[in-house]
């Protein structure tokens, strides 16, 4: 057995949507370094890795986002928040690149592919950039626990005022916003899980 200071489970069963942050603890520049050098091996379709990361610790930044964020505390008090953006030309950016540590062909194929289920469609770019940033987002917030810290995941902003403070560029989509800190408060109970009887099927609904 290994010594890992969390395992996965600990690492699931302990995350949860904190309201409250310590807003006197600070990450340092290489924690947030080291948590995003692990964000970024989560898995991508085709490992095209559409998604584009801001992380925000400056504090003024960090208030108008809880502005933008209906007056909710999160961003504020929390340490760092990562805003999770997809890239809706990553299919077409270099994408030989996605594949450099393998031979040209894979390279050249994956380059076909990815012009084949994106050039003509706007929906699947839109509908990629959710799913990579979804796999991310909950890679923050495993990797915090990681680290012995908290998360928040936020969707309760308005779109257009944190576009503006993050300058989001052309052809990307705010797709959600991850707050990472130390909790001052624990969360409250779950709200109640659905019983797998009910979300799961085997083999067929
Ligand atoms: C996409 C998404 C958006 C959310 N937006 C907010 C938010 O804006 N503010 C907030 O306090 N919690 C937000 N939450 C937290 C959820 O309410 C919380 O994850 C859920 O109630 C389950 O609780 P748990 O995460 O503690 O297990 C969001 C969660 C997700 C996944």
């Amino acid at each position: 057995m290994s010594c890992f200071s969390m395992d996965v489970f600990e690492a699931i069963e302990t995350r949860r949507a904190i309201k409250k942050f310590d807003p006197t603890y600070k990450m340092s520049p290489e924690d947030v370094t080291k948590l995003m050098e692990h964000v970024i091996l989560a898995p991508t379709s085709y490992n095209q890795q559409n998604w584009r990361f801001v992380t925000v610790t400056d504090q003024k930044v960090k208030e108008k986002i809880s502005v933008a964020a209906r007056g909710q505390a999160q961003p504020k008090d929390g340490s760092l928040v990562v805003i999770l953006c997809g890239d809706m030309d990553a299919w077409k950016t270099e994408p030989l690149r996605y594949w450099k540590n393998h031979p040209a062909e894979k390279q050249e194929y994956v380059k076909a592919a990815l012009e084949r289920k994106y050039a003509d469609d706007p929906q699947a770019r839109r509908d990629e950039a959710i799913r990579s940033c979804g796999m991310a987002a909950q890679t923050i917030m495993l990797s915090a626990r990681e680290m012995g810290l908290d998360s928040c995941p936020m969707v309760g902003f308005e779109y257009d005022e944190l576009a503006e403070i993050i300058k989001l560029p052309e052809n990307h989509l705010i797709v959600m916003m991850v707050v990472v800190g130390k909790k001052a408060e624990p969360a409250l109970e779950r709200g109640g899980q659905l019983p797998l009887s009910e979300v799961v099927f085997e083999n067929s609904f």
